[in-house]
């Protein structure tokens, strides 16, 4: 196989979003974790010393820039995936839509709902991340990150839209995570239930935890 046929043939496209796919997930337990330190006691200080560490170190920019080309291409090849999908299915290669009897709707709409996570990342990265890397290159500082977050949570429809994006993930997680292991070869019976368990696991988990922040800045749990 060469490498053009790595990413483009259909083996290699599920191989890419496998391995992004799971590089994604890494990020976001460090995500999560960094900012759950907002209901701990002492929490601002805590997420600001975090968010401090993370926003000026070397190792933290280089793992960005990994980030953005793991968000660009698991975003390519699963669009290049979905319409591929979508073709054989106009074109009557999977006429007997047996799958819909064994496979769940999230499963059959990944594309949908990565395009809802897309949605909501284009919307969070403009709150937060771009502010702060405009305000850092300007004036050398850094935004305050927790009373950013109070403020943007004020908007119930900023909130509701939060909500919206972490249910979204939650159901794209609830596939991805287990279809990625699969694909890596791992979805053998011995091992199955037990990365069904954890996924299922993560993606309830980790988006609810997500969800919680806005909610509880709007609900004035923590201030
Ligand atoms: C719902 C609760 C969430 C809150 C309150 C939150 C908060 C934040 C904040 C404050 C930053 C700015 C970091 C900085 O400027 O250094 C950030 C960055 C980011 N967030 Fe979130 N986030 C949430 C959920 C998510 C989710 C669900 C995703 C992914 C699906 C996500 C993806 C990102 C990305 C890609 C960045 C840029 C990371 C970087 O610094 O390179 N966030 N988030």
């Amino acid at each position: 196989m060469t490498w053009k046929q790595h990413f483009t043939s259909s083996v290699g496209k599920k191989l890419v979003m496998a391995f992004t796919g799971l590089f994604l997930i890494s990020f976001l337990l460090i995500h999560v974790y960094l900012n759950a330190q907002i209901f701990l006691p002492d929490g601002k200080e805590k997420f600001l010393a975090g968010a401090h560490f993370m926003g000026t170190n070397a190792l933290t920019r280089i793992l960005e820039l990994g980030l953005v080309a793991g968000f660009l291409l698991h975003i390519i090849q699963g669009l290049m995936l979905w319409n591929q999908n979508s073709k054989r299915r106009s074109n009557g290669r999977y006429a007997v839509k047996a799958g819909n009897a064994t496979s769940k709707w999230y499963s059959r709409s990944m594309g949908l709902l990565g395009t809802l996570v897309l949605l909501f990342l284009i919307m969070h990265t403009a709150q937060f991340w771009i502010p702060n890397r405009v305000h850092q290159f300007s004036t050398g500082d850094e935004i305050n990150l927790y009373d950013k977050m109070k403020d943007v949570f004020q908007n119930p429809i900023i909130v509701g839209l939060y909500i919206i994006g972490c249910i979204s993930l939650s159901f794209h997680l609830v596939h991805g995570f287990y279809s990625a292991f699969q694909t890596l070869g791992m979805g053998t019976k011995k091992y199955k239930p037990i990365i069904r368990s954890i996924g299922i696991a993560f993606s309830i988990i980790v988006p609810l935890i997500f969800a919680l922040m806005p909610i509880a800045f709007y609900c004035q749990w923590i201030g």
